[in-house]
């Protein structure tokens, strides 16, 4: 924990007190905080008491004192290494799912380059509320790290879900949080992302349902866990968080091989997880093909070349290199077949047999594949913690 820089951001709830236990606790083992409070939060807990804690000048406001001088909420977001928002009050979750940005709390979020982790409290009805669960589970797309509510009884004197996690609790998912992190330092991982798009005409290409969702996932694990990220990806629209992610947009199969190719070597780590296209049109029509009047039309196809395993012939013994596989049928047969093919150090197999995972959804279930025979199976779960399964197999490779 020591000269972790952390930005502890608290809103309004009677869990706030809490709050300042948190913060001596990550003060006592040599982090470095900062503290904003929302106005509201300025009823609950006091800045003196806050800046004593943490020996630094609390934030609250966006003008920071009568000479007229503004609180850098961007200085603050590039800042930390860590923001945690404890207690996540309904109403501060809502801005942040929907970028509402009316203090500083949620300015300094929306600027922050950092992992954000946040502890939601509040009232049982509040918390089981559609519009919050939906709102938590936003958060959670955006990478944003959940440290859930615990049942108990709350300020209202109802018994139930709410309650912020202990301020102990919340120290130790930061502690592990930066244990975890050191892993990867120092190291360089290349991932590929999404789908391609193969043009046809100005107006009409040859793509697939690839989201983006897991190799974005990967690409931010890989980064919270220390490493440099270089994140090819596919014609999406999802944003990538981590400052240690530099993205590189493409289109197409070729442009994808192109900027993998021109990166890989200064990789000690190469997760391959775009929906890549296989076959792309021979000749791209200068203008929009008309109808015909004809019955159908033919449009001839080439092979695109197979990043994946290029990169497995090309790759030297300090390289690392994970390649994926959807199947239909035969599933373990033809990834087994692909892991020697393209020289892989595992394969991820996606099951298309398990409604919820693979293509478009939030949660998918995998079979690691390894070259060393071993075989490891996970349960359909967030590809976020799929991510992490992956990062984690991937260091323990390493080591
Ligand atoms: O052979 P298949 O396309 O099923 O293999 C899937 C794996 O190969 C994925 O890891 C995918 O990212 C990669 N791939 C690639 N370049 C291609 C086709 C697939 O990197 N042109």
């Amino acid at each position: 924990m020591k000269n972790k820089k952390i930005i502890l951001a608290i809103s309004a709830s009677i869990a706030a007190y809490k709050a300042a236990f948190l913060l001596r606790l990550l003060v006592k083992e040599g982090a470095e905080v900062k503290v904003i409070l929302t106005p509201t939060a300025k009823e609950f807990v006091t800045p003196l008491t806050l800046s004593t804690l943490s020996k630094n000048p609390v934030f609250s406001d966006f003008v920071l004192n009568q000479n007229g001088e503004w609180t850098n909420h961007v200085d603050l977001g590039t800042w930390a290494d860590l923001m945690v928002i404890a207690p996540a009050s309904a109403n501060t979750i809502s801005k942040m799912a929907n970028g509402i940005c009316d203090n500083l709390l949620i300015a300094t979020y929306l600027s922050a380059k950092c992992p954000v982790m946040f502890a939601p409290a509040m009232d049982l009805d509040m918390y089981i509320h559609p519009s919050t669960s939906i709102n938590i589970n936003k958060l959670q797309t955006f990478g944003n790290i959940l440290i859930d509510s615990k049942e108990g009884e709350l300020a209202s004197g109802l018994y139930g879900k709410g309650r912020m996690a202990e301020p102990e609790e919340i120290f130790y998912k930061i502690e592990n949080f930066f244990k975890i992190n050191q892993s990867l330092l120092g190291k360089n991982a290349i991932v590929t992302a999404g789908p391609t798009f193969e043009n046809i005409d100005p107006v009409r290409f040859i793509g697939n349902f690839s989201s983006g969702k897991m190799g974005f996932a990967i690409a931010e694990e890989l980064a919270s866990r220390g490493a440099n990220v270089t994140l090819v990806a596919g014609p999406v629209d999802i944003k990538n968080t981590h400052k240690n992610i530099n993205r590189i947009n493409v289109r197409s199969a070729e442009q994808m091989f192109d900027a993998v190719i021109n990166h890989f070597e200064e990789n000690d780590i190469a997760v391959m997880c775009a929906a890549v296209a296989d076959y792309t049109p021979i000749n791209v029509a200068e203008n929009k093909i008309k109808k015909q009047n004809d019955d159908g039309l033919i449009i001839e196809l080439k092979k695109t070349k197979d990043i994946l395993k290029h990169v497995g012939l090309i790759k030297k013994s300090y390289q690392f290199v994970v390649g994926f596989a959807l199947e239909t049928n035969d599933e373990e047969a033809n990834a087994l077949k692909k892991l020697k093919e393209k020289n892989a150090d595992f394969i991820v197999l996606n099951s298309m047999q398990t409604e919820g995972a693979g293509f478009k959804h939030d949660t998918n279930k995998i079979t690691i594949l390894k070259n060393t025979g071993e075989k490891l199976e996970y349960n359909l779960k967030p590809k976020k913690e799929v991510a992490f399964d992956i990062v984690s197999e991937i260091i323990n490779s390493l080591k």
